[in-house]
């Protein structure tokens, strides 16, 4: 055998042996040398929401902290923010709460649940703390929670146009 043939066979067993070797770490060493788009995580819509990331904060500052009770009304109930409230409402919650709040919009009517009448006492008692709350999280089968949809200041002018609704009959 020649000195080229000896070598070539050593360098083929080593890279054999190497082969073999990378093999059995292919579990333990996890080269990402394959990469699509589609593994990752992520969501499709209506999929349950990944849990906000650790330590995250949002944009427009906490809305409210769990567990400190009721927030407080951050924005004035002034003509745009009511405004604002009443194009959100027309939008968000007409078709079940009513054009008037009264708890009789064409969706709220086949609802098992029917939906609050807001212009009643019940809800005109409660705090905006409360009401934003109730927005925000939604009722447990009953109502969505609407904080994925409107933005922290969208649901306090949605509160501040929620306290202009009056009964339409005494
Ligand atoms: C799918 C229909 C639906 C939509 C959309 C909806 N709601 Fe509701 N809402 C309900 C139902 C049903 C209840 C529960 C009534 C009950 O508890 O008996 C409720 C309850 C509430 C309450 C609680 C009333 C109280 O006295 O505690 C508030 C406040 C409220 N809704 C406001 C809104 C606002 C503002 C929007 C729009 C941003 C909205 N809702 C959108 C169906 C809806």
């Amino acid at each position: 055998m020649s000195l080229v043939t000896r070598l070539i066979l050593v360098i083929l067993v080593a890279t054999t042996l190497l082969g073999v070797v990378m093999l059995f770490t292919y579990d333990i060493i996890k080269l990402e040398w394959v990469s699509f788009m589609e593994i990752q995580p992520s969501y499709k819509p209506m999929d349950k929401p990944l849990p906000v990331a650790a330590n995250s904060i949002p944009i427009e500052g906490a809305a409210y902290i769990p567990g400190m009770g009721d927030p407080v009304n951050p924005v004035p109930a002034d003509e745009i923010s009511i405004e604002r409230g009443r194009i959100l409402y027309s939008v968000n919650c007409a078709m079940c709460h009513g054009p008037n709040g009264e708890g009789d919009g064409v969706v709220g009517g086949a609802l098992i649940n029917r939906p609050a009448n807001l212009t009643g006492d019940v809800t005109q008692s409660k705090s905006d703390g409360t009401l934003f709350l109730t927005l925000s999280n939604g009722i447990e089968g009953k109502m969505p929670a609407l904080n994925e949809n409107l933005s922290v200041r969208d649901r306090w002018d949605l509160v501040n146009f929620m306290r202009t609704l009056e009964p339409t009959q005494p």
